[in-house]
């Protein structure tokens, strides 16, 4: 049995000071022995994060990182970086950041395979715009980005990774997928995990859904054989993030 996963990207929230303060409020909230809990702070506030859900079930993740080990990158953050102060998890290739920050399949590849090389575990995002489903080529379209996300990953590595299934027109729209087209992605994704390596790589991996995700629809999403849990956006700033991490 997967254990879930329901991970907050808290995006471009919260200062320093304020993180310190949302994670002293959520941790109470958060406490389960079912799911692990990760929270995606900015980069700024990585280091008060760590410290401030030290002895709590919360892991604290990254939203970004560059595929570079060091040098003339200004304005990125390496891989050491994050796991020198104790992060366990990052974000790689969120919409946002192929929408606004040029990110592609082959950077999502690159940085996949840094992430492992320095024992980080990758959240890796994939998902269709609106003009995609509307064309009937969601499958075809997340196939692809998880095919190259995954080039030259190994077996053991795939195993261990998170994918988040997230639909673009479903990312801070209010708009959640319906059940069954969350379902049918994630099951799709699995099936394409088989594929490029074998039954046991699919039934490890764990592969959430986002978008929209709320305290309401939490448990039946999350209740699907084939979603591991969320990644969770606007949510993930409020109490309503306890209620979604215990949704049963
Ligand atoms: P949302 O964001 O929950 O606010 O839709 C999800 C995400 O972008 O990860």
């Amino acid at each position: 049995m997967r254990r879930k996963i329901i991970a907050g990207n808290w995006k471009m929230n919260k200062t320093p000071s304020e993180a310190v303060q949302l994670i002293n409020e959520l941790k109470p909230l958060v406490v389960t022995d079912e799911a692990d809990v990760v929270f995606c702070v900015p980069a700024i506030s990585l280091i008060p994060a760590v410290e401030a859900a030290k002895g709590t079930n919360i892991n604290i993740g990254a939203q970004n990182m560059y595929f570079e080990e060091s040098g003339a990158y200004t304005g990125e953050i390496a891989p050491n970086m994050l796991t020198e102060v104790g992060v366990k998890y990052v974000i790689i290739g969120h919409s946002e950041r192929r929408e606004y920050f040029a990110e592609t399949d082959e950077t999502v590849n690159k940085k996949v395979l840094k992430a492992f090389e320095h024992g980080l575990t990758p959240i890796i995002c994939c998902g269709e715009s609106l003009a995609q489903r509307e064309q009937g080529v969601t499958i075809d379209f997340v196939r692809q980005q998880i095919k190259v996300a995954f080039l030259g990953v190994t077996k053991e590595q795939a195993a261990k990774s998170v994918i988040a299934y997230e639909p673009i027109w479903a990312i801070g729209t209010g708009k959640v997928a319906t059940t069954e087209q969350a379902e049918e992605v994630c099951k799709a994704i699995r099936d394409c995990i088989a594929e490029i390596y074998d039954n046991d790589t699919a039934e490890a991996i764990r592969i959430q859904y986002g978008g929209s995700v709320s305290a309401s629809s939490a448990k039946e999403l999350f209740s699907q054989p084939n979603i591991d849990g969320g990644l969770v956006g606007g949510a993930s700033l409020k109490a309503d993030f306890g209620k979604i991490v215990n949704y049963k």
